[in-house]
């Protein structure tokens, strides 16, 4: 097992680190930049069928839930077909309106979560078209599906999902960007420069985990009692602050909610004082101006603010106790860059706390059962 977690403490803290490669894995073959297309027979084969969708529902669960919500806002903005984003085991329950003119994207790591494939094969018998992203090739999900694509991000061993949220954000980018490219929704110019982006990404979380492990880490010592953590974000950040706060809940076994930052002030401000600390993600792109307010009144109360910004940020740096930086990309990317130290943060306190940081109590890897 030692040779398996290739020099690192855990199997979750190597595949925190793997991910420059499991996304780079993820692009290989597919976003071909120099000749400006991106590559997905699952995509180019069913073209006409996706693009023709009256609506798309992602159905998931778990981490691959908060892929999907990310899912939603990158095709929506891209590709403009309306999104509706479940979790399988209440789509499978509910009666939803499903017919032959939808399709539903399934996400699934192991490919083999019970309620998952229970909803896909609801919704096969309603006729709709069903696209999987798994990660685990030839799991029973990436049989059942109609096509799909997989996201290569390697065995995940750790429970809490690392690689292969990234590695699900990477793919929903490419089917989004796609999409749109050949629906007229996103300009040719538009298209390039996105895809010319999403190339860098690998680069850039290796950029951002050198330049934040060692933070993240001194951080999370000053947490190592916290009974509560609150997660904000907004935009494309507010499915990554639900993330950030399950990852933390997983593994440190610490209370934590995600919420979108505006919504603090219709509840969660009450629970605001000097004891809450409050990690907040406030990208330069991304309704910045608005999350400095909320940053000032969570100082107001005296809440502990660990500002997740863009390198260079002076704004929010400046009133916040801790300050961790990633580099700026656009928007649309920024939960794949910004998720990582969320990552890092909650690996850290959980091993300060001694918790079992690959197999936390009570949860499993991939849940075959209701
Ligand atoms: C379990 C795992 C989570 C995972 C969820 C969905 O709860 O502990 O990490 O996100 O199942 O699993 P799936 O394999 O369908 O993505």
């Amino acid at each position: 097992e030692q040779i398996e977690k290739g020099g690192y403490e855990h199997f979750m803290l190597k595949e925190i680190f793997e991910q420059p490669k499991s996304i780079h894995d993820t692009l290989r073959g597919r976003l071909l930049v120099e000749e400006g297309i991106i590559k997905m027979a699952g995509i180019w084969d069913n073209l006409e069928r996706l693009n023709q969708a009256q609506k798309i529902t992602i159905i998931a669960c778990g981490t691959s839930w908060h892929a999907g919500l990310i899912g939603e806002y990158l095709i929506e903005e891209f590709a403009r077909i309306p999104v509706e984003v479940e979790y399988a085991s209440e789509f499978r329950y509910r009666n939803p309106i499903i017919s032959e003119k939808d399709i539903v994207i399934a996400i699934s790591q192991s490919g083999e979560t019970a309620d998952t494939m229970a909803a896909i094969k609801m919704a096969k018998e309603r006729g709709a078209f069903v696209y999987g992203i798994c990660n685990v090739v030839d799991s029973s999900i990436s049989r059942v599906t109609d096509a799909g694509s997989y996201t290569h991000a390697g065995p995940e061993i750790g429970v809490a999902s690392t690689k292969a949220f990234t590695a699900q954000l990477t793919v929903l980018s490419l089917i989004a960007l796609k999409l749109g490219k050949h629906n007229g929704h996103l300009s040719n110019q538009e298209f390039m420069r996105l895809i010319t982006e999403l190339d860098t990404i690998p680069q850039k979380v290796q950029e951002v985990l050198e330049t934040t492990h060692e933070i993240t880490k001194e951080i999370a010592k000053n947490f190592v009692d916290a009974q509560n953590f609150l997660y904000l974000g907004r935009g494309y950040n507010f499915p990554a602050a639900l993330e950030g706060a399950l990852k933390l809940k997983e593994i440190s076994y610490i209370h934590a909610e995600g919420y979108p930052a505006a919504e603090m002030k219709h509840g969660p401000i009450a629970l605001i004082d000097e004891n809450m600390p409050i990690v907040i993600i406030a990208p330069k792109k991304g309704h910045y101006d608005k999350i400095v307010s909320n940053v000032q009144e969570i100082k107001a109360r005296k809440g502990k603010v660990i500002a997740v910004v863009n390198k260079g940020d002076t704004q929010v740096a400046s009133v916040a106790d801790y300050v961790i930086e990633f580099p700026e990309t656009s928007e649309c990317f920024s939960p794949i860059i910004a998720s990582v130290p969320l990552q890092l943060l909650a690996y850290y306190i959980a091993v300060y706390r001694g918790a079992n940081v690959d197999q936390p109590r009570n949860l499993a890897k991939s849940v075959t059962v209701e």
